[in-house]
């Protein structure tokens, strides 16, 4: 809710939860007061002046607010908890593991490299309690477009494990792993290329220092005053979903290193054999994954890792081909695999613990007026 009301902040990030509304690996608004189905035809309503309220018309109106927002309750709460437990355990991730997580991050970002598009366009954000979608970057539209983009794709600039909640195991997909999903879209906002000079160098401090992408820390910026994108930078100011690529891969690389990246992080030279077979040489912060003493995981996966860490938001690979490897390597292939059912019992012992507190479907603190 927004506290201090001459300053209200809430409305962005309802802009950018309607913008991912239905896309499963993103916290979703939950609506206290869902009434309209659609097709349904509009009642009409009394004015609200000159009578009391009741308590529908307060739900109802609390639904349409601008400056409140209710999200879904995610019970086994942030990330970084189970990696600091890991760590101190020192259990190391299994590969099985962090395909499952590595899938759930990239239906995140696929969430918001494709604003409107899993929601039923029938349905209205306010009103209708909107359907959870398995997000995928299958037959969307092309959203790269170098150097920068037009397309509005929306920038989280702020994923890392505090902003990273872990929900439920279900029957299918998440049955190795919990439901995760990414949160907290305070600072989510679509970047245009178009946008005024002020605001885009103001950008480059958006977020937490310590998972600053490229695009912020680039030298590119430095020693001019221009909009970066009149330099055509390849990587200073060039945002994209790219940008949420970089940070969801910095969380997989905290998770097989169980260290975090060294401040300021270093990039160093990498040379990339790509789906073709031909070479490429690039920079990437990831090089560490790709150490010897990594190797019990699945060397496809650090390498991913690594190039979504490219330093050229170029050089990352398209959600394309990263769903390529999902489907080949995130599949599962049911209980009766030893690794998996490995891999399943290692879950449920990092996140399962006693069954998550159920939240009070009654309005509690509702007062009536
Ligand atoms: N949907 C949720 N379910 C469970 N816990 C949550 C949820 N949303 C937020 N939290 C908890 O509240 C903390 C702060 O929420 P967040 O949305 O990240 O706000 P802030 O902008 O203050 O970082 C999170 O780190 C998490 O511990
Ligand atoms: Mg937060």
């Amino acid at each position: 809710m927004d506290l201090n009301p001459m300053s209200p902040r809430i409305w962005k990030e309802i802009h950018a939860h309607m913008a991912t509304a239905g896309a499963q690996h993103i916290i979703q608004q939950v609506l206290i007061h869902p009434e309209h189905k659609p097709g349904m035809p509009l009642p009409i309503r009394a004015s609200a002046q000159g009578r009391r309220y009741d308590e529908e018309e307060i739900r109802r109106e609390l639904d349409n607010a601008m400056n409140i927002l209710f999200i879904e309750f995610m019970g086994r709460g942030r990330f970084d908890d189970y990696i600091a437990s890991a760590a101190q355990q020192k259990e190391r991730f299994p590969s099985q593991v962090l395909w499952q997580i590595f899938d759930c991050l990239f239906r995140g970002v696929c969430g918001m490299a494709y604003p409107e598009a899993f929601r039923n366009r029938g349905l209205d954000f306010f009103k209708d309690d909107i359907p959870q979608t398995r997000e995928t970057s299958i037959n969307m539209p092309d959203c790269r477009f170098y150097p920068g983009s037009w397309e509005a794709s929306i920038v989280h600039y702020d994923i890392d494990t505090v902003n990273v909640l872990i929900g439920d195991f279900d029957k299918t997909e998440h049955n190795i792993v919990p439901l995760i999903k990414i949160a907290d879209l305070g600072l989510a906002t679509p970047f245009y290329l178009g946008i005024p000079w002020d605001k885009m160098w103001a950008r480059r401090k958006v977020g937490k220092s310590s998972i600053y992408p490229p695009e912020a820390t680039s030298h590119e910026w430095d020693y001019h005053e221009i909009h970066p994108s009149w330099l055509r930078c390849m990587t200073g100011g060039n945002y994209g979903y790219w940008t949420n690529l970089y940070q969801i891969a910095l969380i997989m690389w905290q998770l097989i290193t169980l260290c975090r990246l060294e401040m300021p992080p270093q990039p160093v030279p990498w040379t990339v054999e790509r789906e073709d077979g031909t070479l490429q040489a690039v920079w990437t912060y990831g090089e560490r994954v790709l150490d010897a003493a990594y190797n019990d995981i699945d060397v496809e996966l650090r390498e991913l890792v690594a190039m979504c860490m490219c330093d050229n938001p170029e050089h990352r690979p398209t959600l394309e081909v990263i769903e390529g490897y999902l489907d080949k390597f995130a599949k599962t292939s049911g209980p009766e695999d030893p690794e998996e059912q490995a891999a399943q019992d290692w879950a449920r012992r990092i996140f399962g613990g006693p069954p998550p507190p159920q939240p009070s479907m009654s309005m509690a603190g509702l007062a009536f007026i």
